[in-house]
Protein backbone atom coordinates (compact mmCIF):
# COMPACT_ATOMS: atom_id res chain seq x y z
CA UNK A 1 0.00 0.00 0.00
CA UNK A 2 1.65 3.28 -1.25
CA UNK A 3 0.39 6.39 0.04
CA UNK A 4 0.47 9.38 -2.82
CA UNK A 5 0.99 12.96 -2.10
CA UNK A 6 -2.68 13.50 -3.02
CA UNK A 7 -3.08 11.37 -0.19
CA UNK A 8 -5.14 8.94 -2.69
CA UNK A 9 -4.30 5.76 -2.00
CA UNK A 10 -2.99 3.19 -4.20
CA UNK A 11 -3.98 -1.06 -3.40
CA UNK A 12 -1.79 -2.94 -6.02
CA UNK A 13 -2.57 -6.35 -6.91
CA UNK A 14 -5.80 -6.49 -5.85
CA UNK A 15 -8.55 -8.72 -7.45
CA UNK A 16 -11.65 -7.70 -8.73
CA UNK A 17 -14.57 -9.57 -6.50
CA UNK A 18 -17.80 -8.90 -7.47
CA UNK A 19 -19.92 -6.71 -10.17
CA UNK A 20 -22.91 -4.85 -8.13
CA UNK A 21 -25.30 -2.83 -8.69
CA UNK A 22 -25.18 0.05 -10.57
CA UNK A 23 -23.09 -1.48 -12.64
CA UNK A 24 -19.72 -0.92 -10.68
CA UNK A 25 -17.65 -3.77 -9.66
CA UNK A 26 -16.27 -4.85 -6.01
CA UNK A 27 -12.67 -5.28 -4.39
CA UNK A 28 -11.44 -5.41 -0.77
CA UNK A 29 -9.38 -3.25 0.10
CA UNK A 30 -6.43 -4.45 3.11
CA UNK A 31 -7.81 -2.92 5.58
CA UNK A 32 -11.21 -4.82 4.60
CA UNK A 33 -12.84 -1.88 3.33
CA UNK A 34 -15.33 -2.43 0.20
CA UNK A 35 -14.05 -0.52 -2.81
CA UNK A 36 -15.91 0.27 -6.11
CA UNK A 37 -14.32 0.87 -9.49
CA UNK A 38 -16.21 1.12 -12.76
CA UNK A 39 -14.54 -0.42 -15.81
CA UNK A 40 -13.29 -3.90 -14.62
CA UNK A 41 -14.43 -7.17 -14.33
CA UNK A 42 -14.81 -9.81 -11.58
CA UNK A 43 -11.47 -11.96 -12.17
CA UNK A 44 -9.40 -8.80 -12.85
CA UNK A 45 -6.31 -7.98 -11.02
CA UNK A 46 -5.54 -4.88 -10.70
CA UNK A 47 -4.10 -1.58 -9.03
CA UNK A 48 -6.73 0.98 -7.55
CA UNK A 49 -6.23 4.71 -6.78
CA UNK A 50 -8.99 5.57 -4.76
CA UNK A 51 -10.98 8.65 -5.07
CA UNK A 52 -12.89 8.91 -2.95
CA UNK A 53 -12.77 7.83 0.92
CA UNK A 54 -16.01 7.17 3.05
CA UNK A 55 -16.69 5.73 6.18
CA UNK A 56 -17.76 1.93 4.81
CA UNK A 57 -15.69 1.72 1.43
CA UNK A 58 -13.96 3.59 -0.96
CA UNK A 59 -14.58 4.73 -4.98
CA UNK A 60 -11.72 4.06 -6.90
CA UNK A 61 -9.91 3.72 -10.61
CA UNK A 62 -8.01 1.02 -11.61
CA UNK A 63 -4.73 2.68 -12.72
CA UNK A 64 -3.13 -0.63 -13.81
CA UNK A 65 -4.20 -4.01 -14.58
CA UNK A 66 -1.86 -7.04 -14.36
CA UNK A 67 -3.56 -10.04 -15.31
CA UNK A 68 -7.59 -9.96 -17.67
CA UNK A 69 -10.27 -11.82 -16.02
CA UNK A 70 -11.42 -14.60 -18.75
CA UNK A 71 -14.83 -13.40 -18.22
CA UNK A 72 -13.65 -10.15 -20.32
CA UNK A 73 -14.42 -9.42 -23.93
CA UNK A 74 -13.36 -6.42 -26.22
CA UNK A 75 -15.77 -3.84 -25.97
CA UNK A 76 -17.57 -3.08 -29.78
CA UNK A 77 -18.07 0.43 -28.61
CA UNK A 78 -15.52 2.66 -29.56
CA UNK A 79 -17.34 4.90 -26.72
CA UNK A 80 -17.20 2.56 -24.26
CA UNK A 81 -15.82 4.06 -20.99
CA UNK A 82 -16.29 7.58 -21.06
CA UNK A 83 -20.26 6.63 -21.79
CA UNK A 84 -21.82 5.16 -18.99
CA UNK A 85 -24.48 3.62 -21.33
CA UNK A 86 -23.03 0.12 -21.66
CA UNK A 87 -21.02 -0.20 -18.80
CA UNK A 88 -20.89 -4.16 -18.88
CA UNK A 89 -20.08 -3.96 -22.84
CA UNK A 90 -16.75 -5.82 -21.16
CA UNK A 91 -18.21 -8.83 -19.75
CA UNK A 92 -19.27 -12.22 -21.17
CA UNK A 93 -23.09 -11.91 -21.41
CA UNK A 94 -23.29 -15.02 -19.55
CA UNK A 95 -21.26 -13.23 -16.74
CA UNK A 96 -23.48 -10.20 -17.12
CA UNK A 97 -26.55 -12.61 -17.16
CA UNK A 98 -24.94 -14.29 -13.76
CA UNK A 99 -24.34 -10.82 -11.83
CA UNK A 100 -28.00 -9.83 -12.92
CA UNK A 101 -29.40 -13.04 -11.37
CA UNK A 102 -27.42 -12.55 -8.16
CA UNK A 103 -28.77 -9.10 -7.86
CA UNK A 104 -32.36 -9.93 -7.97
CA UNK A 105 -31.73 -12.89 -5.43
CA UNK A 106 -29.62 -11.03 -2.99
CA UNK A 107 -32.17 -7.90 -3.34
CA UNK A 108 -35.08 -10.24 -2.32
CA UNK A 109 -33.06 -12.35 0.51
CA UNK A 110 -31.61 -9.29 1.98
CA UNK A 111 -34.14 -6.45 1.77
CA UNK A 112 -37.37 -8.56 1.37
CA UNK A 113 -36.17 -10.83 4.25
CA UNK A 114 -38.95 -12.81 2.62
CA UNK A 115 -39.37 -16.89 2.13
CA UNK A 116 -38.69 -17.51 -1.17
CA UNK A 117 -39.35 -20.21 -4.12
CA UNK A 118 -35.95 -21.50 -6.20
CA UNK A 119 -35.63 -18.81 -8.70
CA UNK A 120 -36.96 -19.73 -12.72
CA UNK A 121 -33.73 -19.19 -14.58
CA UNK A 122 -32.86 -15.69 -15.55
CA UNK A 123 -34.30 -15.07 -19.71
CA UNK A 124 -31.90 -13.34 -21.61
CA UNK A 125 -32.31 -11.89 -24.29
CA UNK A 126 -31.48 -13.09 -27.73
CA UNK A 127 -30.41 -9.50 -29.09
CA UNK A 128 -27.44 -8.35 -26.88
CA UNK A 129 -26.87 -5.22 -29.24
CA UNK A 130 -29.10 -2.96 -31.43
CA UNK A 131 -31.83 -3.91 -28.99
CA UNK A 132 -33.34 -0.43 -27.77
CA UNK A 133 -36.36 1.32 -29.51
CA UNK A 134 -36.22 3.91 -27.88
CA UNK A 135 -32.86 6.52 -27.55
CA UNK A 136 -32.84 10.29 -26.01
CA UNK A 137 -29.86 12.42 -27.23
CA UNK A 138 -28.83 15.74 -25.71
CA UNK A 139 -27.04 19.05 -27.57
CA UNK A 140 -24.12 20.89 -26.10
CA UNK A 141 -22.10 23.21 -27.31
CA UNK A 142 -19.01 22.16 -24.96
CA UNK A 143 -18.50 18.82 -26.11
CA UNK A 144 -16.86 16.53 -23.36
CA UNK A 145 -13.06 16.00 -24.06
CA UNK A 146 -12.13 12.67 -23.21
CA UNK A 147 -8.69 12.89 -21.17
CA UNK A 148 -6.94 11.36 -24.18
CA UNK A 149 -7.70 14.63 -26.61
CA UNK A 150 -6.83 17.46 -23.44
CA UNK A 151 -3.39 15.32 -22.72
CA UNK A 152 -2.43 15.80 -26.55
CA UNK A 153 -2.15 19.57 -26.13
CA UNK A 154 -3.95 20.08 -29.13
CA UNK A 155 -5.86 23.34 -28.73
CA UNK A 156 -9.56 22.55 -28.79
CA UNK A 157 -11.94 25.35 -29.61
CA UNK A 158 -15.60 25.38 -27.92
CA UNK A 159 -17.54 22.40 -30.06
CA UNK A 160 -20.92 21.18 -30.44
CA UNK A 161 -21.65 17.44 -29.48
CA UNK A 162 -24.89 15.32 -29.93
CA UNK A 163 -24.88 12.51 -27.36
CA UNK A 164 -25.36 10.93 -23.66
CA UNK A 165 -24.41 13.22 -20.69
CA UNK A 166 -21.20 11.91 -18.76
CA UNK A 167 -22.44 10.24 -15.84
CA UNK A 168 -22.85 12.34 -12.74
CA UNK A 169 -21.98 15.69 -14.80
CA UNK A 170 -25.64 17.06 -15.80
CA UNK A 171 -23.91 19.65 -18.72
CA UNK A 172 -21.65 17.46 -20.39
CA UNK A 173 -22.27 15.57 -23.30
CA UNK A 174 -19.98 12.91 -24.57
CA UNK A 175 -20.36 13.32 -28.63
CA UNK A 176 -22.03 10.00 -30.23
CA UNK A 177 -20.44 8.80 -33.15
CA UNK A 178 -22.04 5.27 -33.22
CA UNK A 179 -24.29 3.38 -30.53
CA UNK A 180 -24.98 0.04 -30.32
CA UNK A 181 -27.98 0.03 -28.72
CA UNK A 182 -30.71 1.22 -31.42
CA UNK A 183 -31.15 -0.22 -34.92
CA UNK A 184 -30.51 1.97 -38.32
CA UNK A 185 -31.24 4.17 -39.27
CA UNK A 186 -30.69 5.87 -35.77
CA UNK A 187 -26.93 6.22 -36.38
CA UNK A 188 -27.96 8.34 -39.54
CA UNK A 189 -30.23 10.29 -38.37
CA UNK A 190 -28.81 11.56 -34.92
CA UNK A 191 -24.93 12.24 -37.21
CA UNK A 192 -26.97 14.05 -40.21
CA UNK A 193 -28.98 16.10 -37.52
CA UNK A 194 -26.11 17.44 -36.16
CA UNK A 195 -23.69 17.86 -39.30
CA UNK A 196 -26.56 20.14 -40.64
CA UNK A 197 -26.89 21.96 -37.91
CA UNK A 198 -23.59 22.74 -37.50
CA UNK A 199 -23.41 23.56 -41.17
CA UNK A 200 -25.82 25.91 -41.15
CA UNK A 201 -25.26 27.43 -37.68
CA UNK A 202 -27.59 26.22 -35.82
CA UNK A 203 -26.68 26.77 -32.00
CA UNK A 204 -26.78 23.49 -29.22
CA UNK A 205 -27.80 24.43 -25.92
CA UNK A 206 -25.74 25.49 -23.29
CA UNK A 207 -27.50 24.47 -19.75
CA UNK A 208 -25.43 26.49 -17.94
CA UNK A 209 -25.84 29.72 -19.61
CA UNK A 210 -29.50 28.25 -20.80
CA UNK A 211 -29.16 29.36 -24.11
CA UNK A 212 -29.10 27.64 -28.13
CA UNK A 213 -32.04 26.61 -29.67
CA UNK A 214 -31.24 22.44 -30.33
CA UNK A 215 -31.75 20.90 -26.95
CA UNK A 216 -32.67 16.94 -27.50
CA UNK A 217 -33.66 14.64 -29.87
CA UNK A 218 -35.56 11.26 -29.11
CA UNK A 219 -35.64 8.48 -31.62
CA UNK A 220 -37.90 5.94 -31.18
CA UNK A 221 -38.16 2.81 -33.92
CA UNK A 222 -40.87 -0.37 -34.38
CA UNK A 223 -40.06 -3.73 -35.21
CA UNK A 224 -42.36 -2.90 -38.29
CA UNK A 225 -40.16 -0.34 -39.16
CA UNK A 226 -41.75 2.69 -38.26
CA UNK A 227 -39.69 5.92 -36.66
CA UNK A 228 -40.48 8.15 -34.87
CA UNK A 229 -37.77 11.30 -34.41
CA UNK A 230 -38.44 14.37 -32.09
CA UNK A 231 -36.51 17.48 -31.42
CA UNK A 232 -37.22 19.93 -28.58
CA UNK A 233 -36.03 23.39 -29.38
CA UNK A 234 -35.27 25.86 -26.22
CA UNK A 235 -36.85 28.75 -28.09
CA UNK A 236 -38.97 29.17 -31.59
CA UNK A 237 -37.31 30.21 -34.77
CA UNK A 238 -39.80 29.46 -37.10
CA UNK A 239 -36.93 30.03 -39.46
CA UNK A 240 -34.06 27.59 -38.80
CA UNK A 241 -36.77 25.19 -37.33
CA UNK A 242 -38.12 24.48 -40.48
CA UNK A 243 -35.06 24.42 -42.02
CA UNK A 244 -33.64 21.53 -39.82
CA UNK A 245 -37.40 19.90 -40.10
CA UNK A 246 -37.62 20.13 -43.82
CA UNK A 247 -34.25 18.90 -44.38
CA UNK A 248 -35.03 15.91 -42.10
CA UNK A 249 -38.00 15.20 -43.90
CA UNK A 250 -36.29 14.96 -47.25
CA UNK A 251 -33.28 13.12 -46.36
CA UNK A 252 -35.28 10.78 -44.28
CA UNK A 253 -38.69 9.78 -45.93
CA UNK A 254 -38.58 6.61 -43.62
CA UNK A 255 -39.26 8.70 -40.84
CA UNK A 256 -43.07 7.97 -40.17
CA UNK A 257 -43.22 11.05 -37.31
CA UNK A 258 -41.58 14.05 -37.08
CA UNK A 259 -42.30 16.36 -34.39
CA UNK A 260 -40.80 18.99 -32.49
CA UNK A 261 -41.73 20.75 -28.71
CA UNK A 262 -40.19 24.08 -27.69
CA UNK A 263 -39.48 24.29 -24.35
CA UNK A 264 -38.08 27.29 -22.34
CA UNK A 265 -38.39 25.42 -19.08
CA UNK A 266 -35.32 24.82 -16.90
CA UNK A 267 -35.58 21.07 -17.56
CA UNK A 268 -35.72 19.43 -20.52
CA UNK A 269 -38.71 16.68 -19.33
CA UNK A 270 -41.96 16.89 -21.68
CA UNK A 271 -44.47 15.49 -20.23
CA UNK A 272 -46.23 18.62 -19.45
CA UNK A 273 -45.13 20.56 -23.05
CA UNK A 274 -47.27 20.16 -26.36
CA UNK A 275 -45.40 18.02 -29.06
CA UNK A 276 -46.08 19.43 -32.14
CA UNK A 277 -46.66 17.10 -35.69
CA UNK A 278 -44.40 18.68 -38.06
CA UNK A 279 -44.59 15.52 -40.82
CA UNK A 280 -46.95 12.23 -40.69
CA UNK A 281 -49.10 10.88 -37.91
CA UNK A 282 -48.47 11.88 -34.25
CA UNK A 283 -47.77 7.93 -33.09
CA UNK A 284 -45.94 4.90 -34.32
CA UNK A 285 -46.87 1.69 -34.65
CA UNK A 286 -45.26 -1.37 -32.82
CA UNK A 287 -46.39 -5.07 -32.93
CA UNK A 288 -46.73 -8.39 -30.93
CA UNK A 289 -48.57 -11.65 -30.85
CA UNK A 290 -50.74 -9.75 -33.40
CA UNK A 291 -51.64 -6.75 -31.55
CA UNK A 292 -50.41 -3.41 -32.82
CA UNK A 293 -50.02 -0.87 -30.30
CA UNK A 294 -49.88 3.16 -31.46
CA UNK A 295 -47.13 4.69 -29.41
CA UNK A 296 -46.88 8.33 -29.15
CA UNK A 297 -43.94 11.03 -27.96
CA UNK A 298 -44.81 10.80 -24.04
CA UNK A 299 -45.99 7.08 -24.10
CA UNK A 300 -43.97 4.77 -22.12
CA UNK A 301 -43.22 1.43 -24.13
CA UNK A 302 -40.77 -1.17 -23.17
CA UNK A 303 -37.74 -0.23 -24.50
CA UNK A 304 -36.46 -4.23 -25.83
CA UNK A 305 -39.54 -4.72 -27.83
CA UNK A 306 -38.49 -8.57 -28.39
CA UNK A 307 -37.49 -9.11 -25.16
CA UNK A 308 -41.09 -6.89 -23.92
CA UNK A 309 -42.80 -10.00 -25.79
CA UNK A 310 -40.93 -12.51 -23.65
CA UNK A 311 -41.70 -10.73 -20.56
CA UNK A 312 -45.22 -10.12 -21.05
CA UNK A 313 -45.80 -13.88 -22.08
CA UNK A 314 -44.35 -14.78 -17.99
CA UNK A 315 -46.53 -12.98 -17.08
CA UNK A 316 -49.54 -13.58 -18.46
CA UNK A 317 -47.74 -17.34 -17.80
CA UNK A 318 -47.90 -16.29 -13.96
CA UNK A 319 -51.57 -14.66 -14.05
CA UNK A 320 -52.77 -18.66 -14.75
CA UNK A 321 -56.04 -17.14 -16.07
CA UNK A 322 -58.58 -19.49 -17.20
CA UNK A 323 -60.74 -16.94 -18.78
CA UNK A 324 -63.27 -16.13 -15.89
CA UNK A 325 -60.92 -13.64 -13.80
CA UNK A 326 -61.56 -9.99 -13.63
CA UNK A 327 -57.82 -8.56 -13.93
CA UNK A 328 -56.80 -5.05 -12.96
CA UNK A 329 -53.20 -3.92 -14.84
CA UNK A 330 -52.36 -1.41 -12.47
CA UNK A 331 -49.21 0.86 -14.48
CA UNK A 332 -50.84 -0.43 -17.85
CA UNK A 333 -49.24 2.20 -19.61
CA UNK A 334 -50.13 2.06 -22.76
CA UNK A 335 -52.77 -0.65 -21.89
CA UNK A 336 -50.10 -3.12 -23.32
CA UNK A 337 -50.09 -6.21 -20.53
CA UNK A 338 -53.79 -5.52 -20.17
CA UNK A 339 -54.37 -5.68 -24.09
CA UNK A 340 -52.12 -8.88 -24.05
CA UNK A 341 -53.83 -11.07 -21.70
CA UNK A 342 -57.42 -9.92 -22.47
CA UNK A 343 -58.13 -13.24 -24.26
CA UNK A 344 -57.83 -15.24 -21.58
CA UNK A 345 -59.52 -12.87 -18.89
CA UNK A 346 -63.09 -11.90 -18.47
CA UNK A 347 -62.62 -8.52 -18.43
CA UNK A 348 -59.22 -6.13 -17.56
CA UNK A 349 -59.21 -2.90 -15.78
CA UNK A 350 -55.86 -0.53 -16.70
CA UNK A 351 -54.58 2.60 -14.19
CA UNK A 352 -52.34 4.99 -15.42
CA UNK A 353 -51.11 8.41 -14.73
CA UNK A 354 -50.52 9.66 -18.57
CA UNK A 355 -53.35 11.04 -20.24
CA UNK A 356 -52.01 10.62 -23.16
CA UNK A 357 -51.21 6.59 -22.35
CA UNK A 358 -54.36 5.81 -21.39
CA UNK A 359 -55.65 7.67 -24.81
CA UNK A 360 -53.49 5.79 -26.40
CA UNK A 361 -54.85 2.44 -25.02
CA UNK A 362 -58.16 2.77 -25.66
CA UNK A 363 -57.46 3.66 -29.54
CA UNK A 364 -55.18 0.35 -29.10
CA UNK A 365 -57.89 -1.77 -27.74
CA UNK A 366 -60.67 -0.82 -30.49
CA UNK A 367 -58.13 -1.47 -33.10
CA UNK A 368 -57.18 -4.34 -31.69
CA UNK A 369 -60.90 -5.36 -31.41
CA UNK A 370 -60.69 -5.97 -28.18
CA UNK A 371 -63.73 -5.30 -26.02
CA UNK A 372 -63.34 -6.53 -22.12
CA UNK A 373 -60.50 -3.89 -21.35
CA UNK A 374 -61.17 -0.57 -19.24
CA UNK A 375 -58.96 2.14 -18.96
CA UNK A 376 -58.34 4.77 -16.14
CA UNK A 377 -56.34 8.09 -15.59
CA UNK A 378 -55.21 8.94 -12.08
CA UNK A 379 -52.93 8.55 -9.78
CA UNK A 380 -52.46 5.05 -8.50
CA UNK A 381 -52.22 5.86 -4.81
CA UNK A 382 -55.55 8.30 -5.35
CA UNK A 383 -57.40 5.95 -7.74
CA UNK A 384 -57.06 2.65 -6.11
CA UNK A 385 -58.96 2.55 -3.53
CA UNK A 386 -62.39 1.38 -2.21
CA UNK A 387 -64.76 3.54 -4.35
CA UNK A 388 -62.82 2.27 -7.61
CA UNK A 389 -63.31 -1.46 -6.27
CA UNK A 390 -66.94 -0.85 -5.95
CA UNK A 391 -67.56 0.53 -9.32
CA UNK A 392 -65.11 -2.05 -11.00
CA UNK A 393 -65.40 -5.06 -9.17
CA UNK A 394 -63.60 -7.35 -7.12
CA UNK A 395 -60.13 -8.56 -8.81
CA UNK A 396 -59.13 -11.83 -8.88
CA UNK A 397 -55.59 -11.02 -9.98
CA UNK A 398 -53.73 -8.00 -9.96
CA UNK A 399 -50.75 -7.51 -12.50
CA UNK A 400 -48.39 -4.63 -11.30
CA UNK A 401 -45.73 -2.82 -12.86
CA UNK A 402 -44.72 0.53 -11.05
CA UNK A 403 -41.98 2.57 -12.10
CA UNK A 404 -38.47 2.11 -10.84
CA UNK A 405 -39.31 3.56 -7.27
CA UNK A 406 -41.88 0.88 -6.56
CA UNK A 407 -45.47 0.67 -5.59
CA UNK A 408 -46.36 3.53 -2.77
CA UNK A 409 -47.56 2.57 0.20
CA UNK A 410 -51.06 3.50 -0.01
CA UNK A 411 -50.97 1.14 -3.26
CA UNK A 412 -49.37 -1.72 -1.00
CA UNK A 413 -52.23 -0.82 1.52
CA UNK A 414 -55.00 -1.47 -0.81
CA UNK A 415 -53.44 -4.25 -2.50
CA UNK A 416 -53.22 -6.07 0.99
CA UNK A 417 -57.03 -4.91 1.54
CA UNK A 418 -58.35 -6.13 -1.64
CA UNK A 419 -56.47 -8.98 -1.25
CA UNK A 420 -56.96 -11.07 -5.03
CA UNK A 421 -56.12 -14.33 -5.19
CA UNK A 422 -52.87 -13.54 -6.85
CA UNK A 423 -50.83 -11.06 -7.54
CA UNK A 424 -47.94 -10.86 -10.46
CA UNK A 425 -45.77 -8.01 -9.56
CA UNK A 426 -43.69 -7.04 -12.63
CA UNK A 427 -40.32 -4.77 -11.47
CA UNK A 428 -37.42 -2.81 -13.22
CA UNK A 429 -36.00 -2.41 -9.13
CA UNK A 430 -35.59 -5.08 -7.71
CA UNK A 431 -34.78 -3.49 -4.44
CA UNK A 432 -37.95 -1.43 -4.04
CA UNK A 433 -40.06 -4.84 -5.47
CA UNK A 434 -38.15 -6.50 -2.43
CA UNK A 435 -39.82 -3.70 -0.05
CA UNK A 436 -42.79 -3.77 -1.00
CA UNK A 437 -42.50 -8.02 -1.17
CA UNK A 438 -41.94 -7.58 2.42
CA UNK A 439 -45.09 -5.61 2.95
CA UNK A 440 -47.05 -8.37 0.87
CA UNK A 441 -45.37 -10.90 2.87
CA UNK A 442 -48.22 -10.58 5.84
CA UNK A 443 -51.01 -11.57 3.34
CA UNK A 444 -49.09 -13.52 0.30
CA UNK A 445 -46.44 -15.59 0.07
CA UNK A 446 -43.78 -15.61 -3.29
CA UNK A 447 -44.60 -18.60 -5.74
CA UNK A 448 -42.40 -17.65 -8.60
CA UNK A 449 -39.60 -15.47 -9.41
CA UNK A 450 -38.02 -14.80 -12.71
CA UNK A 451 -35.62 -12.71 -13.75
CA UNK A 452 -35.84 -11.21 -17.28
CA UNK A 453 -32.64 -8.92 -19.08
CA UNK A 454 -34.22 -6.35 -20.94
CA UNK A 455 -30.91 -4.18 -20.98
CA UNK A 456 -27.69 -6.16 -22.25
CA UNK A 457 -24.23 -4.18 -21.25
CA UNK A 458 -25.64 -3.05 -18.54
CA UNK A 459 -26.42 -3.71 -14.88
CA UNK A 460 -30.54 -3.35 -15.12
CA UNK A 461 -32.59 -6.23 -14.81
CA UNK A 462 -36.65 -7.00 -14.91
CA UNK A 463 -37.95 -9.38 -12.45
CA UNK A 464 -41.50 -11.10 -12.23
CA UNK A 465 -42.41 -12.53 -9.23
CA UNK A 466 -46.26 -14.34 -8.60
CA UNK A 467 -47.32 -13.81 -5.24
CA UNK A 468 -50.50 -16.19 -4.00
CA UNK A 469 -52.51 -15.26 -0.90
CA UNK A 470 -51.04 -17.48 1.86
C1 LIG B 1 -42.71 0.42 -15.82
S1 LIG B 1 -43.97 1.30 -16.63
C2 LIG B 1 -45.06 0.01 -17.03
C3 LIG B 1 -45.95 0.21 -18.24
C4 LIG B 1 -46.65 -0.99 -18.82
N1 LIG B 1 -47.04 -1.96 -17.84
C5 LIG B 1 -45.87 -1.62 -19.93
O1 LIG B 1 -45.42 -2.75 -19.81
O2 LIG B 1 -45.67 -0.96 -20.95
C6 LIG B 1 -44.69 2.16 -15.34
C7 LIG B 1 -45.87 3.01 -15.71
O3 LIG B 1 -46.38 3.59 -14.51
C8 LIG B 1 -46.85 4.89 -14.77
N2 LIG B 1 -46.86 5.59 -13.48
C9 LIG B 1 -45.82 6.11 -12.80
N3 LIG B 1 -46.21 6.61 -11.63
C10 LIG B 1 -47.54 6.41 -11.54
C11 LIG B 1 -48.53 6.69 -10.55
N4 LIG B 1 -48.20 7.31 -9.42
N5 LIG B 1 -49.79 6.33 -10.80
C12 LIG B 1 -50.13 5.70 -11.94
N6 LIG B 1 -49.25 5.39 -12.92
C13 LIG B 1 -47.97 5.74 -12.73
C14 LIG B 1 -45.86 5.42 -15.77
O4 LIG B 1 -46.39 6.48 -16.50
C15 LIG B 1 -45.59 4.18 -16.63
O5 LIG B 1 -46.47 4.13 -17.72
Amino acid sequence: MKRKRTERIVFENVEVLDAGAKGVSVAKAPDGKVIFIPNVVPGDVVDIQTVKKRKAYYEGLAIKIHSYSKNRIEPVCQHFGACGGCKWQNMSYEQQLFYKNQEVQNNLKRIGKIELPEFEPILGSEKTLFYRNKMEFSFSNARWLTPEEIASGDEIGKENALGFHIPKMWDKILDIQKCHLQQDPSNAIRNEIRTFANANNLSFFNPREQEGLLRTLMIRTSSIGEIMVMIQFFYDNQEERELLMDHLAVTFPEITSLQYVVNGKANDTIYDQDVVLYKGRDYILEEMEGLKFSINAKSFYQTNSDQAYELYKITRDYAELTGNELVFDLYTGTGTIAQFVSKKAKKVVGVEAIPEAIADAKINAERNGITNCDFFVGDMKNVFNDEFIATHGHPDVIITDPPRDGMHKDVVDMLLKVAPKRIVYVSCNSATQARDLALLDTKYKVTKVRPVDMFPQTHHVENVVQLELK
